[in-house]
């Protein structure tokens, strides 16, 4: 549906300085998918939207919407961004203040490509009005509107050409805590009722892993690891996506020439600890293990397991309502350990924690 192959995007800073922003940027959206580039700011992610919206143009690339090429720096096709079919929406919304609800998102239908007769603007307008829980606003003006319901002006905009493909920046992110928790799953929900192929650019681990089908973590110009959410937070494929989907421990170590049960042991400053290394690691290859903090298991004093044990010393213990939120020293590293909020522990005392094997992820050290 939406296809991008190896788009490439420098711009020129004001001292004439070449940047770098899009180094060869390549992903594949499905039909009806939502899909979310997510990253740290200056990663490339709105070059990336702008160049598919087609208001940059790349130096290399080809990008293909709806079986169709927009854009291919080799074959010298640019198609400009009103003959692509889209509907689009902006971190700062870009709501005209001198309308009208009803006005604002009537704007593409009565201006511009996809103009349509007089009569059937008002229908239009009051489906995406209805899409969007704003049919009771219709003839409000826009500077009397909350940040919610700009948001949703926006999205009503960009969803009143019925456009097969919805490309939003940023759309959440000036919005309070809770309404950016309830319009994740409107617009979700909206996407996938309405059969539309989305791109969503994030860069919030949280909006990315509830809301996407697929996402693609992004990293100075390039996409780094690509995923399902799930996929992405278990198996990151990087120490930088690890730490940038949620928390996560490091522990650094070797292989040993030993195993046991099929599992291999590495020497960490923590002890031995058992776990899968990756593929073609052999005996003295230094590797990282990466341990989640809900994956680390509090030990009481009785049956402790006889591998996987570390010894910590718990410098602080937050409450955070369902857990504890605990910030542990482990050999001359600081760990992040959830602990379930009914077990007793203190700060300042030294505990036990398990790390199960099988929720190690272990990356060749770099
Ligand atoms: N018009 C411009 N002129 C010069 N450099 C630019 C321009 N627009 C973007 N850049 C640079 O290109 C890189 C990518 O910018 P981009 O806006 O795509 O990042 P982003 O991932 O969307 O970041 P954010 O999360 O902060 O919005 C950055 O280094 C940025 O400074
Ligand atoms: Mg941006």
């Amino acid at each position: 549906m939406i296809n991008v192959k190896n788009l490439k995007k420098h711009y020129f800073s004001y001292d004439k300085t070449p940047v770098q922003a899009l180094k060869g940027i390549s992903f594949q959206i499905e039909a009806g998918e939502f899909y979310t580039l997510l990253g740290p700011s200056g990663c490339g992610k709105t070059t990336t939207l702008r160049c598919i919206a087609g208001f940059e143009d790349p130096q290399e690339g080809e990008i293909w919407i709806d079986d169709k090429l927009v854009f291919s720096s080799e074959k010298q096709v640019d198609l400009p961004a009103m003959k692509r079919n889209f509907g689009i929406v902006f971190q700062s919304y870009a709501i005209w203040p001198h309308m009208s609800v009803f006005k604002n998102v009537a704007f593409p239908l009565a201006h511009g490509q996809h103009k349509v007769p007089k009569a059937e603007i008002k229908d239009r307008v009051m489906r995406a009005l209805k899409l969007t829980q704003l049919e009771g606003l219709a003839d409000r003006p826009a500077p009397f509107l909350s940040g919610g319901q700009q948001q949703r002006v926006a999205l009503a905009r960009a969803l009143v050409n019925e456009p097969r493909v919805l490309l939003l920046d940023e759309p959440l992110s000036n919005l309070d805590a809770g309404l950016r928790e309830d319009m994740r799953l409107e617009i979700r929900d909206l996407s996938k009722r309405l059969n539309i192929t989305t791109l969503y650019v994030t860069h919030d681990q949280l909006e990315a892993l509830t809301m996407s089908d697929r996402v693609a973590v992004m990293n100075a110009g390039l996409i780094v690891q690509e995923g399902s959410s799930l996929n992405i937070y278990k198996e990151p494929a990087s120490r930088f996506v690890a730490r940038f989907i949620g928390v996560a421990n490091f522990l650094e170590g070797v292989v040993s020439a030993e195993s046991t049960n099929g599992w291999a042991e590495v020497n960490t400053p923590a002890g031995i600890i058992r776990c899968r290394p990756p593929e073609g690691a052999v005996a003295g290859n230094r590797v990282l293990i990466i341990i989640r903090p809900e994956d680390l298991i509090f030990c009481q004093d009785e049956a402790l397991p006889d591998h996987n044990v570390i010894q910590a010393h718990l410098d602080k213990v937050v409450f955070t309502g369902e857990a504890l939120d605990c910030k542990v020293s482990v050999a001359d590293q600081k760990f992040r350990v959830k602990v379930h909020s009914s077990i007793a522990v203190e700060a300042g005392s030294n505990v036990r924690f398990y790390l199960p094997p099988d929720q190690c992820r272990v990356l060749p050290a770099s």
